[in-house]
């Protein structure tokens, strides 16, 4: 058995000070060569996407406030995006690295994203967004430290280690994305990763007594996964940038896109330090079960953990799940990324003005397998979304031609954009009527998990939403027959990806774009919006864009 010590390195290449309309603010650039490699994944040989030779990348670190820069060499022979699952990108979905809003990197060429990280912190990760290219890697942590002054309701972690689990899949993701092309679902994968590695392959170094900060995120392409440490306890601290009530949990599930930061504190007993303990990473809600494995070791401990392992949560036990998803809530005591408290912003107060209801299904198109939202399956227009927008290239974005509620219309391919008035307060559900795990994301914004329940949605679930200390967060997973209502307060101006996390739900279709735009500017021809970044001096021309 081979052992390698996951070290967690810090590609962070400058500190300068800027001096202009950002006053101050400190820089953080990086520079990545995305590149193939030939690497051995649990067992087998596949061509996997590597960051500055690294599987999974270098860690993404700043500070709420930083102007990010990280231009990237596309070595690949495809073209390529990365997008940055959790930032915000306030106002700037330029920067989005999705292909609503950017065209692609071409290979041999390279391209700076540059953007400022405002009024979050938290755990995130970045992967490429096109061609399913997530199934060879390409994906890495991202950190959002909290500014100096502004207070993190728990003391200084002693360490901090990224914990990236997913699925793989040994097949090569150009022959996995022609399956899917073809009409064919993915099929299940050969195993659970942990941070690139198989299992017993990772180890995490402990001090004795020491409290450490893991940054969970499950990076995979469909499978939901419960996360536990054999004999150590995990405290909740953090979701995609909520400080949450304090609750110490055994295991947890994290889904497809989510993150989490948990504290843990090293055992100081005589003989607890000299044992080493099991990670997993296990299956749940799917037909199959796999997990991923991984160590924690002491100073001096012998290598292989001794006792029982953590036993798995019952694989279909919904109610369980349910109860610790409803668990997780807000800290209203403490103000994440901003000085002033998020308690003193009563979102349960906010008059609603719309409702849109997103349900996901599955349709066939030419005999081939598409997913959709309210019956319509995206498909892409040759130019981004924004680009289109920003030189008026009229007719390619049909207003209303999406349906804001499930309709009983034939099902169909089309490039959805819902107009949203810039700070509306917008109430939205989801409904998962099939029998399958779903995870939603929504670019630029954290929303409020207000409700969730089995069964069909009607206003009368209203009543039972929790409108005081719900969870704010950018990925909601839905049960199977269930539904999830979220609240959202419109205040970023963009073109926002709202997507299946799911990678073949999305490739096949899973996704649409709200459009937020300001006061006056019902006219999408009256763009750019008011206080929305200007388009960037370095865009990429594609499509209709010459
Ligand atoms: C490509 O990289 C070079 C060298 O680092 C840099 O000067 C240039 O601005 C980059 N191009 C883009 C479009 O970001
Ligand atoms: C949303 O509703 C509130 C309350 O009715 C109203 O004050 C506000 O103007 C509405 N938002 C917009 C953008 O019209
Ligand atoms: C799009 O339509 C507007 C209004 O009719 C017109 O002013 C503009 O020139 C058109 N743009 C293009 C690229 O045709």
């Amino acid at each position: 058995m081979r052992y390698v010590v996951v070290v967690v390195v810090l590609f962070m290449i400058s500190l300068v000070v800027l001096g202009s309309s950002d006053a101050l603010a400190p820089t953080v650039s990086y520079e990545w060569v995305v590149s193939y490699s030939q690497r051995s994944i649990l067992g087998a040989n596949k061509q996997i996407i590597v960051i500055n030779d690294m599987f999974p990348g270098p860690i993404l670190s700043a500070t709420a406030g930083d102007i990010v820069n990280v231009n990237i060499f596309n070595h690949l022979t495809e073209p390529f995006l990365m997008t940055w699952n959790g930032l915000q990108m306030r106002k700037n979905s330029w920067q989005d690295g999705v292909l609503g809003t950017n065209c692609p990197i071409l290979p041999g060429t390279n391209w700076t994203y540059r953007f400022q990280i405002k009024d979050q912190i938290g755990s995130y990760f970045y992967f490429p967004s096109l061609l399913l290219q997530k199934a060879a890697g390409g994906y890495g942590s991202i950190r959002v430290y909290s500014p100096e002054l502004v207070p993190v309701p728990f003391p200084r972690p002693d360490g901090e280690f990224d914990i990236l689990i997913g699925d793989w899949f040994y097949t090569d993701h150009r022959d996995m994305r022609a399956a899917l092309d073809n009409g064919l679902s993915l099929a299940n994968p050969d195993g659970i990763i942990i941070n690139g590695r198989g299992p017993e392959e990772a180890f995490f170094a402990f001090q004795p007594g020491k409290t450490y900060r893991l940054r969970i995120s499950n990076v995979g392409l469909k499978s939901s996964l419960n996360f536990r440490i054999q004999d150590h306890d995990m405290l909740l601290v953090e979701t995609e940038g909520s400080y949450v009530q304090k609750h110490t949990y055994s295991n947890l599930d994290i889904h497809v896109g989510q993150s989490y930061s948990v504290l843990v504190t090293a055992k100081t007993d005589p003989i607890g330090i000299y044992r080493s303990y099991y990670i997993f990473a296990s299956t749940r809600f799917t037909n199959f079960y796999m997990s991923g494995l991984a160590l924690i070791r002491y100073p001096n401990s012998p290598i292989d953990p001794v006792g029982p392992v953590p036993s798995a949560p019952g694989s279909w036990d919904y109610a369980s799940s349910v109860r610790q998803a409803l668990s997780i809530r807000e800290d209203l005591a403490v103000g994440a990324a901003r000085p002033n408290p998020q308690g003193s912003y009563h979102y349960g107060r906010v008059i609603v003005n719309r409702t849109l209801i997103f349900q996901n299904d599955v349709m066939l198109s030419s005999n081939k397998l598409r997913y959709t939202i309210n019956g319509v399956s995206f498909v892409f227009p040759e130019t981004p979304l924004k680009l289109v927008d920003h030189f008026q290239l009229n007719n390619t974005i049909i207003p209303n031609m999406f349906p804001v509620y499930p309709s009983n219309k034939l099902a169909s391919l089309g490039t959805s954009v819902v107009d949203i008035r810039y700070k509306d307060f917008v109430h939205i559900v989801f409904e998962n009527p099939i029998y399958d795990m779903q995870s939603w994301h929504i670019d630029g914004y954290n929303f409020f998990v207000v409700g969730m329940g089995f069964g069909a949605w009607s206003e009368s679930k209203g009543a039972g939403y929790n409108l005081v200390d719900a969870v704010s967060r950018s990925t909601i997973q839905v049960y199977p027959y269930s539904w999830v209502a979220i609240l959202i307060a419109m205040d970023n101006q963009g073109m926002w990806n709202v997507r299946s996390q799911k990678a073949e739900q999305w490739y096949l279709g899973q996704e649409l774009y709200l459009r937020v735009k300001g006061e006056g500017q019902e006219d999408p021809r009256n763009i750019p919006v008011r206080d929305e970044s200007p388009i960037p001096d370095n865009f990429l021309r594609c499509g209709r864009v010459t």
